[in-house]
């Protein structure tokens, strides 16, 4: 089974062409590299020890993705391309929408005319905006709070009208928690470029000592320490979510979400002490004021994900810190 995998090149878009290849599926990636580097296609042939078929492509070009569905024989569709820098969306919210939807209207389209019509979409627990109560379940209430948000809840409800105008779709729409750690090899991992805007890759860099030190927005939520709690997730499970979500676009038709995340909420603190502790090294800090838009704590009920997927996350924290410095290191 061949699948076309958009923004292949991403954190998680590369962890999970790994997954794909080692689970015997062949892939196609389609990446411009806007925010992604091309060697890291070498390094998921490296892991694997497989060959992965490449076209610098952005997904918006209907001409260049249209031969691509003429020259490669496609079963399915993983669409993780796209912008998502939370803060960036809030500034330039029409390269937002442009990009996220036009990339995503043009792939089904393409998709429609070729008859490929299964398709998993990376869509995020942004959707969710500020739960009212915890665990988190699909059926909760839509609404977000930035642009990027805005752009996956749109997608998501796109897709479910296409599925309504055309049953032989079977689409996944998977909710992501928060993504972090790397491959075990220490060849691919997150990297993004300038000064990151999310916690691990933050921590990653202060303890690197490329920043001098970490800021923890505010302390006084009513959490079990006063930091933010989150649902942190080893992206090599969410990867394996995708194989699963794969298997059963392939064999049932229908749209529907499913979480994914591990079902436990950490705080900022126990993060950054983990960290510290697992890989004995200072990430030095200081508390500040709240980070405007943040919320106090969100975690995922993971029930459908394993009920329906037969998916569950296993790696723990001590894990997900590891292997982020440990990525870091190696690519030094
Ligand atoms: C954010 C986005 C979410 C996106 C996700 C992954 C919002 C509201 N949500 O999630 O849509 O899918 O990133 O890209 O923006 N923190 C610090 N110091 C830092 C950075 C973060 O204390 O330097 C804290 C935050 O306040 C939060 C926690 O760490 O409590 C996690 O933050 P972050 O990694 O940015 O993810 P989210 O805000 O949960």
């Amino acid at each position: 089974m061949k699948v076309l995998v958009t923004g292949g090149c991403g954190f998680i878009g590369s962890h999970t062409c790994v997954e794909l290849l080692e689970g015997g599926y062949e892939v196609v990636i389609v990446d411009n590299l806007s925010n992604s580097k091309k060697d890291v296609v070498n390094k998921i042939e490296t892991i694997t020890n497989k060959k992965v078929k490449f076209y610098e492509v952005n997904v918006c070009d209907f001409k260049e993705l249209d031969k691509i569905f003429e020259t490669e024989q496609i079963d399915a569709v993983i669409h993780f391309a796209g912008y998502k820098a939370v803060g960036e969306s809030v500034s330039k919210p029409i390269m937002y929408y442009r990009n996220n939807l036009d990339s995503t209207l043009t792939l089904i389209e393409v998709m429609s005319k070729h008859n490929v019509k299964r398709l998993v979409f990376s869509s995020s627990a942004t959707v969710y905006g500020d739960p009212e109560k915890l665990p988190i379940t699909e059926d909760f209430p839509l609404h977000t709070t930035n642009p990027y948000g805005t752009t996956k809840l749109m997608i998501e409800m796109i897709l479910r009208d296409l599925y309504k105008s055309d049953n032989e779709w079977s689409i996944a729409l998977l909710r992501y928690f928060n993504p972090i750690g790397a491959h075990k090899s220490g060849l691919i991992g997150e990297n993004p470029n300038g000064i990151p805007n999310n916690l691990m890759p933050y921590i990653v860099k202060v303890a690197n000592k490329e920043l001098p030190q970490l800021s923890i927005f505010g302390n006084d939520y009513v959490t079990k320490d006063g930091t933010g709690v989150r649902d942190y997730i080893h992206v090599v499970d969410l990867a394996k979510g995708h194989i699963k979500a794969i298997e059963k676009v392939s064999k049932d038709r229908g749209i529907d979400a499913y979480n994914l995340g591990t079902g436990k909420g950490y705080s900022v603190l126990e993060i950054v002490n983990t960290f510290m502790k697992v890989n004995n090294v200072d990430v030095p800090y200081k508390i500040v004021e709240r980070r405007p838009g943040d919320i106090a704590a969100c975690y995922a009920s993971t029930e459908k994900a394993n009920k329906i997927l037969g998916w569950k996350a296993e790696l723990e924290i001590d894990e997900m810190c590891k292997d982020a410095y440990n990525y870091v290191i190696n690519n030094k």
